[in-house]
């Protein structure tokens, strides 16, 4: 919506003549391109009033400036969204966009017959379970466990096997068979061109929105029909992925307790609404949604939410994918309680308990930090690294406090031995990409130093921290080589795999590469630095402006090839503590895997043993 008002808003200012707009209300002075009038705005004697050819005027006198909307807006004292409409019409401007909300009227009426509707059905489902026919229904739904007030509290209803009843009695009601179909409570036969019920022979359970109307259905099984549950189609007031199942009447209990409890089926809920837990809602299903999560936060403002699935795999698996979902809704702060195997919230309720239903939902843990374990479980010590970079870094860029961003590097840190600093570093080469909304890996720009130079949305992070003696003596022996002096793939690999610059540096040593590739002398090409601020051209001194004796040497591929190898050394004796850390950790908590980080620290003893050969023999 508001793009298309945006797009309807620029057609508007671009086909409508301002200057012949404005002389409807104000004798205009033209003289050359200059266009001028007495304000409109305040009272003037000689024109201060300016109207420009790129569509827009501005009053020196008052300061009143702004285009054509602005000005209808403002001397017809008209809405925003009528002075477009206004200008549309006039001017003979299509502005279908605008009659969106006409469309909208007419929804609203159509959406409201199909709730009256949608009433008369659960009144019919209700009643039948009141008859000798729902007694079966009955017994099933008080063998497990709903007494008969929650029963009629709940409106459990039955549908008859035969499969008109329904349609029989909303047609003579009045109610129309297309609208019955698009409520999903009718389809068509394809034998007889007839529209007969949807649901048959099923307990039915009434969905709700948020204000307690009946907008869907779920139908469940009493005959172990494969399809346990059956339910409303996507219809103009329902979409099943934009709807919480309970949520009207856990809302009051969520605001009380500041908490919400989010489970997967509708006899989960029903049922720990019996026991007295009144602050849950359902995903009807395993998949939770951005819009479930939204729309308990818009009606609730409450944060904290646990999220108790099924004690199955499956559950336990749709708990972990709802990270994803989670970290796009930043307001909540979101854990995970787990049950046992076999269980469910309602079968856990009525044999354990509700005191030990609430002892599991105490122990829940924060989600994301769940995730972080559960994906770690498994790995390689090995393959840690690039589990963070690939996989963690991505997420923790998209969780948008920052204290619980540093407290989750922290936690990563603590179960990976990832030093924090790293973490936070190869964030901050992520950055957030409008067009998407998903943040994604700025790519330093490895293309000619004019490219960048021009390029606005080249990331502005300074470092945090000074070069390394490696680092430092790496970067310059780079900018003070002459071209010829240095391979490119090979210094260039080494910059992407082994040397963790900051931002900054990096795009640094991929331009001077690029000059090198160029066959321009780094120093001698102004262009190199003309393309940073003088912030970053200060920073960037450290290395420019010292004297190029300070990197002489007889042979610079060695020198480089040298440096380079000190940094894969001093690479491999950081894995191997990280390897030491988790032996000891895995000792108490995972013995099993010792012997596997052990190998791990003996082959990297190996390949550092052949590294310090290599660098002695120089
Ligand atoms: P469950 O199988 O856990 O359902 O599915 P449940 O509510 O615990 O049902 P009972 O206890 O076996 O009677 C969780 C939810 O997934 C949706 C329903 O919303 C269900 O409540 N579902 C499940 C379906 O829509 N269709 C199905 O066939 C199964
Ligand atoms: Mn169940």
């Amino acid at each position: 919506m508001a793009s298309s008002l945006d797009d309807v808003k620029q057609r508007i200012k671009a086909r409508v003549p301002l200057d012949q707009l404005i002389g409807e209300t104000v004798t205009l002075v033209r003289r050359g391109t200059s266009v001028t009038a007495c304000c409109p705005f305040h009272a003037e004697k000689s024109p201060s009033f300016h109207v420009y050819p790129d569509q827009h005027y501005y009053c020196f006198g008052c300061k009143e400036t702004g285009d054509a909307i602005t000005f209808v807006r403002k001397t017809r004292e008209m809405s925003f969204i009528d002075s477009l409409k206004y200008l549309a019409s006039k001017y003979g401007i299509e502005a279908p966009e605008l009659e969106e909300s006409d469309f909208l009227k007419r929804r609203r009426g159509e959406q409201a017959v199909l709730a009256q509707m949608l009433a008369a059905a659960q009144d019919f489902f209700r009643s039948e379970l009141k008859t000798a026919r729902g007694a079966e229904a009955k017994a099933y739904l008080l063998s497990r466990g709903f007494t008969e007030e929650t029963i009629e509290e709940f409106g459990f209803g039955l549908t008859p096997a035969e499969g008109f009843g329904l349609v029989k009695h909303l047609r003579a009601l009045g109610f129309r068979e297309d609208d019955m179909i698009r409520a999903s409570l009718a389809v068509v036969s394809t034998k007889t061109g007839r529209p007969y019920d949807f649901f048959r022979d099923r307990i039915m359970i009434p969905i709700k929105d948020v204000q307690g109307r009946v907008i869907a259905f779920g139908g469940r099984t009493m005959v172990n029909d494969p399809a346990k549950y059956k339910n409303s189609g996507s219809t103009p007031l329902f979409d099943k992925s934009a709807v919480l199942f309970g949520l009207d009447q856990a809302r009051d209990a969520i605001k009380d307790k500041r908490q919400a409890i989010i489970v997967e089926g509708y006899m989960d809920t029903l049922c720990l609404w019996q026991e007295g837990f009144r602050h849950v809602v359902a995903s009807m299903g395993t998949a939770l949604t951005v819009r479930q999560l939204k729309l308990l936060f818009q009606n609730t403002k409450v944060s904290d939410v646990i999220i108790l699935f099924d004690g199955d795999s499956p559950g336990q698996k749709a708990t972990l994918d709802a990270v994803d979902v989670v970290l796009e809704v930043p307001e909540l702060n979101v854990k995970a309680a787990k049950l046992s195997g076999g269980d469910d919230p309602d079968t856990f309720v009525r044999n354990k308990g509700s005191d030990a239903l609430g002892v599991v939902i105490g122990h829940a843990v924060d989600l994301i930090d769940a995730s972080i374990g559960a994906k770690l479980v498994g790995i390689s010590p090995a393959a840690i690294p690039s589990v963070v970079t690939r996989d963690f870094v991505p997420w923790l860029s998209r969780v948008e406090d920052p204290i619980k961003r540093g407290y989750l590097v922290n936690r990563i840190f603590g179960l990976t031995g990832v030093p924090a600093e790293a973490i936070h570093r190869q964030l901050r080469s992520f950055t957030l990409t409008p067009t998407h909304g998903a943040r994604q890996m700025v790519t330093p720009p490895v293309g000619s130093v004019s490219d960048s130079a021009a390029g606005g949305d080249r990331l502005k992070v300074l470092p945090t921290r000074a070069l390394t003696p490696i680092e430092k003596g790496f970067l310059g022996n780079l900018y003070f080589a002459t071209s010829g002096d240095i391979d490119p793939g090979v210094v260039g690999g080494f910059v992407s795999k082994e040397l963790m610059l900051e931002p900054l540096w990096e795009q640094f040593a991929r331009q001077v590469i690029q000059c090198h590739v160029e066959g321009v002398a780094p120093r001698e090409n102004p262009a190199l630095l003309a393309a940073y601020s003088p912030e970053e051209a200060q920073i960037l001194a450290a290395i420019t402006d010292l004297s190029p004796d300070t990197f002489a040497t007889e042979d610079r591929r060695r020198s480089l090839e040298k440096l380079i190898l000190e940094q894969k050394r001093a690479n491999i004796q950081q894995s191997i503590a990280l390897l030491k850390r988790q032996v000891q950790v895995a000792s108490s908590q995972s013995p099993q895997d010792v012997p596997g980080f052990l190998a791990e620290v003996m082959a990297l003893t190996q390949s550092l043993s052949a590294l310090e050969r290599s660098l002695s023999g120089q």
